[in-house]
């Protein structure tokens, strides 16, 4: 692999480019690829078997786009499926899970919520980083059809923000201070959460995270482009472009597939 490849980035859809923004925004000379296996969103109620099938197709277009670093932007592809990918691939992958640990640290009512998919919370990984937080209460709640919702463009409809008062309020009840946005979906919907949760609860989300990740990897290996006068950032999306196009509307290379 050389410096020259560019950054390659899966989601199960459009939520990723959450964290294509952040990478994006700390790299700017690197060149990405973006895929969203929009077709088969959501992932989040899918068994594990059938995410690490989808994920393993995701990698391998991103392979052969001459990726020489794969960021996972989705919670439930790498909490069920990043154990299987390194045993299989040896380029680097950065996954990402909810970020329990910094907003564990910042807690001062020791309450925190972590909003994420069904498969998310269901996964061993995840179970298993929630049982190290001895000090912290953690309230898990599924965001239910709220991915489906983001993916059709319903970021603003009464639908979304109801059932996002039904899942944030028992939340705030239980008088969390800090609320983990544990999917790449969600970072859309924080103004209306910020519409429903008071002021005093702060937002986490990991995509600034997974940004530094991935500079220092690619520091790591030599792999940084640090030369690199036009980027090129290309999206891949296997449905109808037009929501994505609407969330990155300064981008042009979007390319609807059939895979
Ligand atoms: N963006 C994915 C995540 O971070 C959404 C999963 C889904 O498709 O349900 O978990």
């Amino acid at each position: 692999m050389k410096e020259y490849n560019p950054i390659g980035l899966f989601d199960s859809g459009i939520g990723g480019t959450t964290i294509w923004r952040e990478v994006n925004k700390l790299l700017p000379n690197e060149d990405t690829i973006y895929l969203a296996d929009s077709k088969n969103a959501p992932y989040g109620q899918k068994s594990k078997e059938e995410i690490i099938h989808l994920s393993e197709k995701n990698v391998e277009f991103l392979l052969n786009k001459n990726s020489k670093i794969i960021v996972i932007a989705c919670n439930t592809a790498t909490t069920n499926a990043i154990d299987y990918l390194r045993a299989k691939y040896k380029t680097p992958l950065i996954g990402l899970e909810p970020a329990i640990k910094p907003a564990s640290n910042q807690s001062k009512t020791g309450v925190i919520g972590v909003l994420a998919t069904k498969s998310t919370i269901e996964s061993e990984l995840f179970q298993k980083g929630v049982n190290t937080f001895e000090n912290t209460e953690i309230i898990t709640q599924i965001g239910y059809n709220l991915v489906s919702l983001i993916e059709s463009g319903q970021i603003n409809s009464k639908t979304t923000k109801k059932l996002l008062e039904e899942y944030l309020n028992p939340m705030i009840e239980k008088n969390i201070d800090q609320l983990v946005l544990g999917c790449t979906h969600y970072p859309y919907l924080i103004p209306i959460i910020k519409q429903i949760i008071p002021d005093t609860i702060k937002i986490i989300d990991s995509g600034e995270a997974v940004a530094k990740q991935t500079k220092n990897i690619l520091n790591s290996l030599n792999l940084l482009n640090l030369t690199n006068i036009h980027p090129k950032n290309e999206f891949f999306i296997n449905t109808d472009s037009s929501v994505l196009k609407s969330f990155l509307p300064n981008i042009n290379s979007v390319y609807e597939l059939d895979f």
